[in-house]
């Protein structure tokens, strides 16, 4: 082992924490202030998965309704292995990061095939599941199994910076590591799961980002930011890069009373997810002359400009889209590609699309009222 690793994990909590109990301290506020959340209902470790999925990098208030709505629709391991993909994405539809269920619903394929429907409950076998990393492990481990496992998210890296005045980078894997050696002498037994959540809890209740609320904190005495009145400054996060910028032409590409529609291919973003016709360009001057050309080339459709409906901006972590939306019409040489398919305006809401495209629906619906 390297010395810095070894200087890593010979790291230990400031002795108060052990002798005065801080985790007593914390479960006692818990125990009394937590939320009633759906997904605390019970410890079916398949649901904890579920919630635990859907709340990376998602609040709490957004997940709420499209929890219970997955969960009426896909209640178990097995209906949510032997659903068809479609639905299963139509159930996400509007929560963003869409790779998470796609690997949710390849991972319950795997517990249905290799583990006989019931969520493996080791470290080992667990972390091999598709999109489980570390802090999803730890969750369901502790808060379904009870075991004595670390589940440190953004928000534990928080609270954490600032109980033990810690300069870290939060951005880096490293302090993650370090946090969870930390974190593990704390975790009382047979509370592991408790003691998680009361983390999660006090980072999103108590010990939020800008402002955080020491003055109602359970265990404010064993803040050594607050001592030094620097929790505000806390934690250290490297700049994450900026998104890239990309500007698209769309085409909502009109014949009769329909609209066609081109599914993306089963891998990379947003994968296999409906949407309007779109041509990636650094030139939105000639939107006229290339959107026909591109989009016959591409789609095998021949169409005339009629207008710009839209200018719709989205960011996803890695990109800034601009998209430059035009109201076309098909004007008759067709030979469509396979990935095409015209359908009714009021059938739209069958297919599953991204939010940016869900404002292009929005806009056409507006224009056609
Ligand atoms: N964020 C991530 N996991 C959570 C949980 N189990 N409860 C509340 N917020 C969370």
């Amino acid at each position: 082992m390297s010395a810095s690793k070894k200087k890593e994990l010979s790291y230990r909590l400031p002795e108060e924490f052990q002798v005065f109990g801080f985790s007593k301290d914390l479960l006692a506020w818990y125990d009394s202030q937590k939320r009633d959340l759906p997904w605390r209902i019970n410890r079916d470790p398949y649901r904890v998965w579920v919630s635990e999925i859907m709340l990376q990098q998602t609040r709490v208030e957004t997940v709420k309704p499209y929890y219970q709505n997955f969960m009426e629709k896909f209640p178990t391991v097995e209906a949510l292995a032997d659903a068809p993909e479609d639905e299963v994405l139509k159930a996400w539809e509007g929560l963003g990061y869409y790779s998470r269920v796609r690997n949710l619903q390849a991972a319950a394929r795997e517990v249905k095939a290799s583990y006989g429907g019931v969520v493996p409950d080791t470290p080992e076998e667990i972390s091999k599941l598709k999109g489980i990393g570390p802090y999803t492990a730890g969750a369901i481990l502790s808060i379904a199994y009870e075991k004595p496992e670390p589940a440190v998210d953004g928000n534990v890296m928080r609270v954490f910076s600032r109980l033990l005045l810690m300069d870290d980078d939060i951005a880096k894997p490293a302090t993650r590591i370090k946090l969870e050696h930390l974190i593990r002498q704390v975790i009382p037994e047979g509370r592991a799961g408790d003691f998680n959540q009361a983390l999660m809890e006090l980072g999103a209740l108590v010990c939020v980002p800008r402002t955080p609320q020491c003055l109602t904190c359970p265990v404010f005495d064993y803040c050594l930011a607050r001592r030094e009145g620097v929790q505000e400054e806390l934690p250290v996060k490297g700049k994450a890069k900026a998104p890239r910028p990309v500007t698209y032409l769309v085409a909502v590409i009109r014949k009769g009373d329909q609209v066609l529609i081109h599914k993306r291919p089963e891998k990379g973003l947003l994968a296999g997810m409906w949407e309007f016709p779109m041509v990636e360009t650094d030139e939105i001057k000639w939107a006229e002359d290339v959107l026909p050309d591109q989009i016959a080339q591409r789609y095998g459709v021949e169409l005339l400009v009629e207008k710009p409906l839209a200018q719709i901006q989205h960011t996803f972590s890695h990109l800034q889209w601009t998209l430059h939306v035009y109201l076309c019409e098909a004007t008759g040489q067709e030979d469509l590609a396979s990935t095409v398919r015209y359908v009714r305006t009021d059938e739209l809401e069958q297919f599953t699309f991204s939010v940016a495209h869900h404002k292009i629906i929005e806009a056409l619906r507006l224009a056609s009222s």
